[in-house]
């Protein structure tokens, strides 16, 4: 909004007279965000169509107008988005999700509680004791975790594919600026090539098992979008089922290498998981995770310190207010839920990891806790996501002495998704 106009546009850092405040901000982005919330408040102006939200209201207003006041920026590329055709896609995709919702509720997540296990155990036994790349690894398992969830046993090409579409976005979430989309960049090519791929693949597998039913009955995803009454298009099942692969890998990995992190940074704190789950015999069958309350209270903790979406976009869709200020379409904000969740206004002691502030009764964290955002869009894997993360973290800790040369300085990387840059760790039996 410019000074002419009626609306209000929060103060913010000016930068330098020609790129802004762009390479301060990739330099050390959380550096940023917390000098300029120190300086300016709950609300600042990045630039002239960006502002930084951190207040715990506005978040949620925000996240709760998405649809109508606001849509989701989609595209990886840094031009302009086009917000009728964003808002076009998000009305189809609400359509899909409404649909596609009791696949992933509670009892469907647990339903597959003794795959995750094994799949982890696979993992995790394929080290054979040596020390691995955390991240790597944690995506190997959700890859294969989330690739048979939707696809059972045509899920065999889509751990690959899943690998692919993590590289080819890596430039894109490391710097602040982007070529346009049509720009003859050898990454914009390779992520259209790999994009291309992947509906490809995927459309054949949909198609494929739509005409033949592959040894039906089926208790995958897929199967559930192709039994839909009305029926869902092919194209409608491929990408929503596409959406929730992407949704359900890097970032569930991401959180799943800060928990191996705390646990390697704390061997009391793993034996006293271990106990919970019952002792450290090998190849016993999982605990239920209903009955893991430390292991859940492990997880609520790392998502509030490390939460692997540690900023949400949103962009204006109409001219709009949010709370005081003013938005013009097309304006973006971008909300910081790991700020949010390090306030000490809202969080006592909010640096310390502290499982035990989640048990025995919840903490009173209203708006002030939103590891799986809010609103329409709100995570549609979460209540898959608790129950895999608790089962993982227990069966760590059962199974493992975890052991990493590098956890105390592995610090988060404030990158497309928050997680410990080069963590390495062993998984050794414990002693017993
Ligand atoms: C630790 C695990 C996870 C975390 C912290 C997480 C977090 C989030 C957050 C914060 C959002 C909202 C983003 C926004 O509003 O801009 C989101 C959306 C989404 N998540 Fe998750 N997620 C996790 C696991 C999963 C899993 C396991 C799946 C699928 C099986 C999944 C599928 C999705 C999808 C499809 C969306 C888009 C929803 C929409 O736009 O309507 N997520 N997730």
């Amino acid at each position: 909004m410019t000074n002419g106009d009626k609306g209000r546009r929060p103060a913010g850092p000016r930068g330098h007279w020609l790129l802004g405040n762009t390479p301060e901000y990739d330099a050390d982005r959380i550096g940023f965000l917390r000098r300029g919330h120190h300086r300016y408040g709950d609300v600042f102006s990045f630039d002239e169509r960006t502002v930084f939200v951190i207040d715990p209201k506005l978040t949620h207003d925000a996240l709760a107008r998405t649809n109508h006041s606001f849509v989701t920026e989609l595209a990886p590329f840094g031009t302009r988005p086009d917000i009728d055709l964003a808002a076009r896609q998000g009305d189809a995709w609400m359509s899909a999700r409404r649909t596609v919702w009791p696949g992933l509720n509670h009892s469907a997540a647990t339903a597959v509680d003794h795959r995750t296990v094994d799949i982890l155990d696979t993992v995790i036994g394929s080290a054979a004791g040596g020390e691995v790349d955390v991240l790597t690894t944690m995506r190997a398992f959700t890859a294969q975790a989330t690739a048979e969830y939707c696809f059972g046993p045509d899920s065999a090409d889509i751990p690959r594919l899943l690998s692919d579409n993590l590289e080819v976005t890596r430039p894109f979430t490391a710097a602040s600026y982007q070529f346009p989309a049509w720009f003859p960049l050898r990454r914009n090519r390779r992520f259209f090539q790999v994009h291309r791929e992947t509906v490809e693949t995927l459309t054949g597998i949909v198609r494929r098992r739509r005409a033949t039913g592959v040894g039906a009955p089926q208790d995958d995803l897929l199967a559930f979008l192709l039994d839909a009454d009305p029926a869902m298009p092919d194209r409608t099942v491929m990408a929503t089922l596409r959406g929730i692969l992407m949704g359900g890998h890097g970032v569930p990995a991401a959180a799943l290498a800060s928990v191996v992190r705390e646990l390697a940074a704390r061997p009391r704190l793993t034996a006293d998981l271990r106990d919970e789950a019952g002792g450290s015999a090998s190849g016993a069958k999982a605990t239920p995770a209903a009955r893991l309350p430390l292991a859940e209270a492990v997880v609520k903790e790392v998502l509030r310190l490390y939460p692997p979406v540690w900023l949400m976009t949103r962009t204006a869709r109409t001219a709009t207010n949010l709370g005081d200020w003013s938005l013009r379409p097309g304006d973006d904000v971008l909300l910081n839920p790991y700020l949010i969740h390090r306030d000490p206004r809202w969080w006592q002691r909010p640096d310390e990891f502290d499982p035990d502030r989640w048990l025995n009764g919840r903490p009173a964290t209203g708006t002030t806790y939103l590891p799986f955002g809010a609103g329409p869009r709100v995570c549609i894997g979460s209540a898959l996501a608790m129950r895999q993360l608790t089962l993982v973290t227990s069966r760590l800790a059962q199974r493992f002495a975890v052991e990493s040369p590098n956890a105390a300085s592995a610090v988060p990387a404030f990158l497309g998704r928050l997680s410990p840059t080069g963590l390495r760790a062993r998984f050794r039996p414990p002693n017993r």
